[in-house]
């Protein structure tokens, strides 16, 4: 089996920069636009998490496919295979993994990669699990490898591999396992070892919602919270809001609260246009950061390509932030591109800002 360090394939995939996980930067918490969940989206998480399959919004083809998996799974009496869940944060990964526990019928336990610390951390959840439960691990591409190791048996064979003592006289015990299945969740795929990820009989990604798909969730939404809203209204917070269901829900809590207390009535196109515009939200969806990321790129280094730990630098944002929440979405409306030389701000960006856009010409090679 090829085997490869952690950072020998972080090097190999990311060329110039060794990406080491790290928590979440300060900004990153405090964006409004950011698809991470802050403090106050915990409450507001869980009031408005979908809990059956059908309504689950958008994803179709996941769904589908999620909805043959579980019946075949259920027809045949056996645990589900595991499955792994990727795509930004903020796409709907941890509500998947509750309403698949919910449609399987199983219990899920939630852990994540940074959470386990030692291998006995994980021996004993694993021991822990009943039969056909749903072991649920976010961030897993933050696992430690050596625990990653015991995971392996652990996925293929139900078994957990115990070493007794220690030296020469050491022995290894194996235990059997309840059949269980794993659902792994990340924003980075591209991280996760090539043997975990070969481990997981189903590897789904999340893509960002289109607008309708946004706008029937924020119609949910409004009613679960009781928001009196227009259509209007809700179509404009939809196109700022990143392609993001969590990102879409914060905005209207804050739309809300703007339409309490300042325009005192309902949210409307206009009320929701002045509330975003005010919390520096553009039509598009870009903030502050990404506005500055883009504008770094484009005066400070003539557009690019510029490699990611330089942008970082030059905007005091760690590189894992903006790889995590601001790239994707850049990278989504084509705003940016990722080129082997770095990153690039392209001709829509320029547009965008308002910024003349001079095709770069092609490097003249250098006479002596
Ligand atoms: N497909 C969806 N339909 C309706 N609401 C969704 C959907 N996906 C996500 N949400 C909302 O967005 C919030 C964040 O989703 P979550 O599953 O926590 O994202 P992730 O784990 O990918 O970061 C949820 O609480 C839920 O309210
Ligand atoms: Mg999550």
């Amino acid at each position: 089996m090829y085997r490869t360090s952690s950072i020998d394939f972080r090097k190999w995939l990311h060329g110039y920069a060794i990406i080491k996980p790290t928590r979440w930067g300060e900004l990153a918490i405090a964006r409004i636009v950011s698809g991470k969940p802050n403090v106050e989206d915990t409450s507001l998480d869980t009031s408005l998490r979908p809990r059956a399959l059908g309504d689950f919004i958008g994803q179709g083809k996941l769904k589908e496919n999620l909805q043959i998996g579980i019946a075949a799974a259920k027809a045949r009496g056996e645990a589900l295979d595991h499955i792994l869940l990727y795509g930004p944060p903020g796409l709907g990964k941890t509500t998947l993994a509750h309403i698949i526990a919910t449609e399987m019928g199983v219990n899920i336990k939630i852990t994540s990669g940074p959470a386990i610390e030692r291998s006995g951390d994980l021996a004993a959840i694993l021991t822990n699990l009943r039969r056909y439960d749903i072991l649920f691990i976010d961030e897993i591409h933050r696992l430690n490898r050596v625990i990653e190791e015991v995971l392996y048996p652990a996925m293929e064979d139900f078994a957990l591999d115990l070493v007794i003592g220690k030296g020469p006289g050491a022995r290894s015990l194996r235990l059997k396992l309840p059949p269980f299945t794993m659902i792994g969740a990340t924003t980075r795929f591209a991280l996760l070892s090539p043997p975990l990820r070969d481990r997981f009989g189903a590897v789904y990604r999340l893509d960002f919602y289109d607008q309708a798909s946004l706008e029937i969730i924020l119609k949910r939404s409004a009613r679960i919270l009781n928001v009196k809203a227009d259509a209007d209204g809700l179509r404009e917070i939809a196109c700022r809001a990143r392609g993001t269901p969590r990102v879409a829900n914060r905005l209207l809590k804050r739309v809300r609260d703007y339409a309490q207390v300042v325009t005192k009535g309902a949210v409307t196109q206009a009320v929701a246009t002045e509330a975003l515009s005010k919390m520096e939200v553009d039509q598009t969806g870009l903030d502050e950061i990404d506005r500055k990321l883009l504008h770094t790129i484009i005066e400070k280094f003539n557009g690019g390509p510029v490699g990611l730990e330089t942008i970082a630098a030059a905007i005091s944002e760690e590189a894992d932030t903006i790889m995590d929440i601001y790239e994707p979405f850049l990278l989504q409306l084509g705003f940016l591109e990722r080129t082997p030389r770095g990153r690039l701000a392209t001709a829509r960006a320029y547009e965008h800002l308002g910024i003349p856009y001079n095709k770069p010409k092609p490097a003249q090679p250098t006479l002596w």
